[in-house]
């Protein structure tokens, strides 16, 4: 599940000494990857910064996946120009898959940035800040793992945990990748250009990796890849991903198991009866689909039919009856139909998906799809977008008014910072629950009564 829209920033007011100040856009990888730079700088002493303003270094990680994205972050860092004008020490690093796509090109058009570094090479971030604090020269590493599939994990793929005291995040759910890049290019996709073909990390170090989380607090864990369900096929013992799942879900301590994103070509019905014997596992699945129309399917290049989504979602509902599935969409790609339009509605209606990430296609460069010649007028697509977005807000306030009465378990990621005694946990439907407690929840799984529900999540009330 990727949601370019959010931007998250680390800022935390820490003790003297090297400050870094952190900005991710985009995906869940994107978050991982951050958490991992997080980690690397806290082996060098650097701790975290109250924002941007005091820090000495500031990091960067940012999206490509839409042309939006992309802006945000060149307007990013037009303001933080200002500052180290303001600021002249300051060092401004830029990781991430922008870093990546757009390399020289992104130097040229920001004199501020003098570190960049792509998202195969997130461990040199530590060499590439020497190299520039001993030169004063700009440092840069772009380009993909170097390391043969086959051969030993190299050390930048060796478990690096960061503590949340350093990330700021909440340790109950912490993200594990398991895997880099993708080898499906989507005709729409510019992620196989920015994080390059796929590549299995080894089964022992994510175990371990994953034992360190949940010795370290964590209760539910997030297994990460483009397209998770080929794990394993580039590595010699090829090692599927259902037992990587297996293997995972047997660490004691651990409450709950999520994974993402699944590929539907690749989703197989051994994945979906695991989801009823492994009760970790919870009830719920991202699989995106992005279009309801076999036509637009096919030049996609998706791999599937609307049929053969159907069928997995069939699987995956004989497995467990009330699983809840969220997906991904796209509307306005190039020579989408309003006919091809109508049949994504229809999905969608036909689906009744918990909640889907919704997006107006973006042409990509070096994308096939960004060559169509039959490009959608911008308006056209804002009014599919609206449509959809209108049709799936309603679903999703239908299933939460569904859940009104209900008792079910949640788990508890986090208190709110601004409110106090308002705790907000995920049911293993994965639907987002706000509790207001006198006694700490965080990290505990408790019964909760559904109250009320929108389209946004659900109000509860602890049952005793
Ligand atoms: N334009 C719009 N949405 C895109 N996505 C990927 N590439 C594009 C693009 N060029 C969406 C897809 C994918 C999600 C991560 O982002 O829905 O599943
Ligand atoms: Fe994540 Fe990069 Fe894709 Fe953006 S372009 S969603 S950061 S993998």
């Amino acid at each position: 599940m990727i949601d370019s829209d959010i931007s998250l920033s680390t800022t935390i007011p820490a003790p003297a000494g090297k400050m870094v100040h952190i900005e991710t856009w985009g995906c869940q990888m994107n978050a991982a990857d951050s958490e991992r730079m997080l980690a690397l700088l806290a082996a060098q002493s650097y701790q975290l910064a109250a924002d941007a303003e005091s820090a000495d270094l500031v990091l960067l990680n940012t999206c490509h996946i839409r042309e939006k994205a992309k802006h945000k972050v060149l307007s990013r860092l037009g303001v933080l120009k200002e500052i180290k004008e303001r600021r002249p020490g300051m060092t401004i690093a830029v990781a991430g898959c922008v870093a990546q796509a757009e390399g020289s090109r992104l130097l040229k058009a920001a004199p501020q940035i003098d570190v960049l570094l792509g998202p195969g090479k997130i461990d040199e971030l530590p060499r590439l800040l020497r190299e520039h604090d001993a030169s004063g020269k700009r440092a840069q590493a772009i380009g993909f793992h170097r390391h043969a599939p086959d051969s030993a994990p190299g050390p930048e793929m060796a478990p690096v945990i960061a503590p949340p005291t350093l990330t700021g995040k909440h340790e109950v759910s912490r993200y594990v990748n398991i895997q880099q890049g993708c080898n499906n290019y989507c005709t729409f996709c510019v992620v196989p250009f920015t994080r390059g073909r796929e590549l299995s990390r080894p089964a022992a170090e994510i175990l371990a990796e994953s034992a360190a989380l949940v010795a370290a607090g964590a209760r539910e864990l997030t297994l990460l890849g483009q397209n998770v369900n080929s794990y394993g096929s580039d590595l010699s013992t090829k090692p599927s991903f259902a037992s990587l799942l297996r293997s995972v879900a047997a660490l004691p301590g651990l409450e709950r198991l999520r994974f993402t994103t699944s590929n539907p070509h690749d989703f197989t019905a051994e994945l979906a009866e695991l989801f009823a014997t492994q009760p970790r596992l919870g009830r719920y699945l991202h699989l995106p689909v992005q279009s309801g129309s076999d036509s637009m399917l096919l030049r996609m290049q998706r791999k599937v039919t609307v049929a053969s989504y159907l069928e997995r979602i069939d699987w995956l509902r004989r497995a467990v009856p009330d699983i809840a599935l969220s997906t991904d969409l796209i509307v306005g790609f190039p020579g989408e139909t309003d006919a091809e339009f109508a049949d994504t509605m229809r999905l969608v209606e036909q689906v009744r998906f918990g909640f889907a990430f919704m997006f107006k296609y973006s042409p990509r460069k070096n994308t096939p799809a960004a060559r169509y010649a039959n490009q959608v007028d911008e308006k056209v697509k804002e009014d599919r977008l609206a449509q959809l977005m209108r049709l799936q807000d309603r679903i999703t306030a239908e299933i939460h008014a569904a859940e009104v009465g209900l008792v079910r378990p949640v788990l508890f990621h986090y208190e709110s910072s601004k409110n106090p005694g308002q705790y907000y946990g995920r049911t293993d439907h994965f639907r987002l629950v706000r509790v207001t407690s006198d006694t700490p929840l965080t990290g505990q799984v408790h019964q909760v009564r559904i109250s009320s529900g929108n389209k946004v999540g659900l109000i509860g009330e602890l049952v005793n």
